[in-house]
């Protein structure tokens, strides 16, 4: 891949299920036990917090007993050696690309390890088990503290600097993400429009697979370590 300067990488939950984290689209349709629609919609918050609130402490909880493969560890490598522009794009609530080195990096979905206080809409890093109904750091109200995740529903953060990127980048790369939710399952035929290459590297076609200039298969903790070791040559 030569002529290349600007990146644009997007990682969904794929990259890091070798850490044992679990992917959303499982063979029987659900997510850790639940329906999408029971923990990750402002309607279940609503409906019922308790079990939203305690199924993010759970899996904000688990991120203590995985660590960073392979795959996040290549993309460290790639944004501390890479000397164009590079912006990775991530789907996952997670912290295992900032773990794995990355700093070039935007949480589109949001992230685990911080709350949003209703009550006065401060967003701050959170450790703790929201379930509790802790108060709020900035205003003191108890209670009203929800995960800062965008559920379904919900916009997504950062679009306009997402929208930008793709719009610059010479290289478009997908990695273990299903294509199933938009507006991140777009983005390679933005970045395609503008004229950058795509690749995509999964265990299986996504279903945008037919969008991809290439698409390459297998695991991502073998996939991203030998494309990155291309592109730093
Ligand atoms: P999915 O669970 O939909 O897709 C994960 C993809 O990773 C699938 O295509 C798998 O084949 C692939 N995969 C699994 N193991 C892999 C491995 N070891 N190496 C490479 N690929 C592997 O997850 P996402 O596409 O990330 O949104 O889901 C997108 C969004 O849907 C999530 O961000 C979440 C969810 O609802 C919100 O929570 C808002």
């Amino acid at each position: 891949m030569t002529d290349i300067q600007s990146i644009v990488v997007l990682t969904g939950a794929g990259i890091s299920a070798e850490s044992g984290v679990p992917t959303f689209r499982g063979p029987d349709g659900l997510w850790e036990g639940h329906r999408v629609e029971d923990v990750a919609t402002p309607d279940a918050y609503a409906r019922d917090p308790d079990l939203v609130l305690d199924f993010y402490d759970q899996r904000r909880a688990n991120l203590d007993r995985v660590t960073p493969n392979e795959a996040h560890e290549a993309l460290g490598r790639l944004d501390a050696e890479w000397p164009g522009e590079l912006l990775i794009v991530t789907q996952n609530v997670d912290d295992l690309h900032e773990r794995g080195g990355a700093t070039r990096l935007l949480h589109m979905h949001g992230e685990l390890k911080k709350g949003w206080c209703l009550a006065c809409d401060a967003r701050a890093p959170f450790d703790g088990t929201m379930a509790d109904r802790p108060a709020c750091a900035s205003c003191g109200t108890a209670g009203q503290i929800r995960p800062d995740i965008v559920w379904f529903g919900e916009m997504p953060y950062e679009m306009d600097r997402i929208d930008d990127a793709l719009a610059a980048c010479d290289l478009f790369v997908s990695i273990g993400t299903s294509g199933a939710v938009y507006p991140a399952a777009g983005f390679v035929q933005g970045a395609r429009h503008h004229g950058a290459r795509t690749l995509e590297l999964n265990l299986e076609p996504s279903e945008g697979s037919i969008f991809f200039h290439e698409s390459r298969m297998g695991r991502a903790g073998e996939l991203v370590p030998a494309w990155v070791d291309e592109m730093l040559g």
